[in-house]
C-alpha cells in the first residue's frame, strides 16, 4: 500500500462483485482516495492503512454457502464507519445477529425505494414517488440486527437500507455505484463526507505534486529507463519521471516498423524536442520485418514481436550504462486483478506489451501510475500539459499493425494499411467521433476481390473497417456510425489507396468476436 500520502482514505473490501471497481471509481470521483483489497485483508493491515471508512462490496455468494467469504474477525470492532453494499449488507446482518433470508430467485433490475429516513445516508434524497435504484441480489434481509433501524424499503425488499447510527454501520441492498442508480453518487458522497468525515483531497493536481516528490525520494541519484510507445500510459509515466528526476531518466522508443504513419516523428518531436528528454530512438523496422517474414499465424506474430522487443530494448539499455530502475505504466486495474478476490490466476493478461522486461533485466521497478484508473491517467496527462490528441488517444495494440494485417506482413502491405488507417481516423475525427468511440481502425484482409475501375477489371485487396464502442475492452459493440461517414471512408480509401478496390464494415460484437482481428 502506497497510500500513506493521503490522509483521508476509504478501504473497499472486495467480496467478488462485478461492480467493485465501480465503487472505487465513484469514491475517487468524489475526490476521496480509496483502495480495493481482498475481503479477508488482515486486521493489522487495515489498521496500518487507517481508513476513515470501510465499504463491504457485493458478491456472488450467499452468506449460507459453505465457503461464504467473511471479513477477518475484529473488522466490525475497529470503530470505523462501514457501508455494506448488497452482499456486504448481508455480511453485516449475518455477523451482527440479524437474519438473512435465503432466496431462490434473484431480484435483478430497476426498483423504486421509499426513503423512510433522510438524515444522513439519504440526505438530500427522498423525492415523492421514491428513488430509482439498481438491484441485483438473491438473498435479502429478513430481520435487522439489534440496534439497527430501517432507512428505506422497496416492494420486494422491505429492508432496502438500514443503519446503526451509534456504530456508524450502514447497509444498502441495492447498488449505489452503478449508473442505473441515478442518486447513487450522492448516497456514496453522504457516506464519505457526512458519515466518515472525509475531506475531498484526491485531485490529480495533488497526485502529481505528491508523486513527483515521492519519485525523487525513491530514486535519489540513480538512473531510470522507460520505454515509450506513444500511448497514454507510457507517455504520462515518462513525463512524471522527467519532472521528478530530469536527465537521470533515459527513454527508449523502439520503432518496430509496425507503427502508424507519422507516429515516430510525433514521439520524437514531442518528447525529444518539446520536453527535452534524453530520448533514444531505435529504428528496428528492418529487424522486425526480417523476423516476421513469411509468418502468418497470429500467435506466432505476437510471440516474435514480444521476444524481439525485449531483445532490442535490452540491447539499447545496455548501451546506456548503469541503470537501477525500469519505469512502467502499470495501472490500478492490473494491480487489483492480481491481488483481489479472484486471486492472481484468474486474470493473467496474455498481451502485456513489456511484460517480460522486468524479470529479464533484473531492474527495480518504478510504477507511478499503479494507483490510477485509466481516466485518472488522462487527467494527470492533462495536468502535466500533454497535448489533448495524446491524452485522449485510442488504445493501440503492442504488436501494432502486425495484428491488423491478416496474412504475411510486407512493406507494401504495411503501406496500404497505413494509408487506409489515416483515412479512417481522419473521417472519424472530422465527424466528431474520435473521443466517443473506443477504437476506429482499418484491417487489411488476406484476400483479393474483383472490381471495376473505369473500363478495367481490377483484382485487388479488401480493407475492413472496425469501429467499436466499449467501456473497458472486455466487451464491445460495433458502432452505429452514420452511413454518410462510412460512405466517405469507403470512397476515399477506394479512390486514393492504391491496391484496394473494396471496403467492408465489421458488424461483430465482442464477445464472441474480439476487437482486433488477430
Ligand atoms: P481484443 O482484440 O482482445 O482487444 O478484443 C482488446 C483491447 O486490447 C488491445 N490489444 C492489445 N493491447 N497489446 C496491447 O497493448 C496487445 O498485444 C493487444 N492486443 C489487443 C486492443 O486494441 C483492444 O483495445
Amino acid at each position: 500500500m502506497t497510500a500513506s500520502l493521503y490522509k483521508h482514505k476509504i478501504l473497499i473490501l472486495d467480496f467478488g462483485s462485478q461492480y467493485t471497481q465501480l465503487i472505487a471509481r465513484r469514491i475517487r470521483e468524489a475526490q476521496v482516495y480509496c483502495e480495493i483489497h481482498p475481503y479477508n485483508l488482515g486486521l493489522e493491515k487495515i489498521k496500518k492503512f487507517s481508513p476513515k471508512g470501510i465499504v463491504l462490496s457485493g458478491g456472488p455468494l450467499s452468506v449460507y454457502d459453505t465457503n461464504a467469504p467473511m471479513p477477518e474477525e475484529g473488522v466490525l470492532d475497529l470503530g470505523i464507519p462501514l457501508l455494506g453494499i448488497c452482499y456486504g449488507m448481508q455480511v453485516l446482518t449475518h455477523a451482527l445477529g440479524g437474519v438473512v433470508a435465503r432466496s431462490v430467485d434473484r431480484e435483478y433490475g430497476h426498483a423504486v425505494i421509499t426513503i423512510l429516513d433522510d438524515t444522513d445516508l439519504f440526505h438530500g434524497l427522498g423525492q415523492k414517488g421514491g428513488e430509482v435504484v439498481w438491484m441485483s441480489h438473491g438473498d435479502r434481509i429478513e430481520k435487522i440486527p439489534p440496534g439497527f433501524t430501517v432507512l428505506a424499503q422497496s416492494k420486494n425488499s422491505p429492508i432496502a437500507a438500514m443503519a446503526d447510527r451509534s456504530r456508524k454501520f450502514y447497509g444498502v441492498q441495492f447498488h449505489p455505484e452503478v449508473a442505473h442508480t441515478p442518486q447513487g453518487s450522492k448516497i456514496l458522497s453522504n457516506f464519505l463526507f457526512e458519515i466518515c468525515g472525509c475531506e475531498p483531497s484526491w485531485t490529480m493536481a495533488s497526485f502529481v505534486r505528491r508523486t513527483i516528490k515521492s519519485l525523487r525520494e525513491q530514486i535519489g541519484e540513480e538512473r531510470v529507463i522507460c520505454g515509450i510507445s506513444g500511448g497514454v500510459d507510457s507517455s504520462v509515466t515518462a513525463v512524471l519521471l522527467h519532472k521528478a528526476v530530469g536527465r537521470q531518466l533515459s527513454c527508449i522508443f523502439v520503432d518496430n516498423g509496425l507503427l502508424r504513419r507519422g507516429e515516430t516523428q510525433e514521439v520524437m518531436e514531442l518528447f525529444g524536442k518539446r520536453y527535452g528528454m534524453d530520448l533514444h530512438l531505435v529504428d528496428a523496422s528492418e529487424h522486425f520485418l526480417k523476423h516476421l517474414k513469411g509468418v502468418t499465424d497470429p500467435e506466432q506474430k505476437r510471440k516474435i514481436i514480444g521476444r524481439e522487443f525485449i531483445r532490442v530494448f535490452e540491447n539499447k539499455a545496455k548501451e546506456l550504462g548503469e541503470v537501477a530502475y525500469l519505469a512502467q505504466g502499470t495501472l490500478y486495474p492490473d494491480v487489483i486483478e492480481s491481488v483481489s478476490f479472484k486471486g492472481p490466476s484468474a486474470t493473467i493478461k496474455s498481451h502485456h506489451n513489456v511484460g517480460g522486461l522486468p524479470s529479464v533485466m533484473k531492474l527495480k521497478l518504478v510504477e507511478p501510475l499503479r494507483e490510477l484508473f485509466k481516466d485518472e491517467v488522462r487527467q494527470v496527462g492533462t495536468e502535466l500539459g500533454l497535448p489533448r490528441e495524446l491524452v485522449m488517444r485510442q488504445p493501440f495494440p503492442g504488436p501494432g499493425l502486425a495484428v491488423r494485417i491478416l496474412g504475411e506482413i510486407t512493406p507494401e502491405r504495411l503501406e496500404i494499411l497505413r494509408a487506409a488507417d489515416v483515412i479512417v481516423l481522419d473521417e472519424i475525427r472530422g465527424a466528431g467521433l474520435y473521443e466517443k468511440v473506443w477504437q476506429a481502425f482499418a484491417v487489411l484482409l488476406p484476400i483479393k476481390t474483383v472490381g471495376v475501375m473505369g473500363d478495367e477489371r481490377t483484382y485487388e485487396n479488401v480493407i475492413a473497417v472496425r469501429i467499436v464502442d466499449s467501456l473497458d475492452a472486455m466487451t464491445a459493440d460495433w458502432t452505429r456510425v452514420p452511413y454518410e461517414v462510412l460512405a466517405r471512408i469507403s470512397n476515399r480509401i477506394i479512390n486514393s489507396v492504391k491496391g484496394v478496390n473494396r471496403v467492408v464494415y465489421d458488424i461483430s460484437s465482442k464477445p464472441p468476436s474480439t476487437i482486433e482481428w488477430e
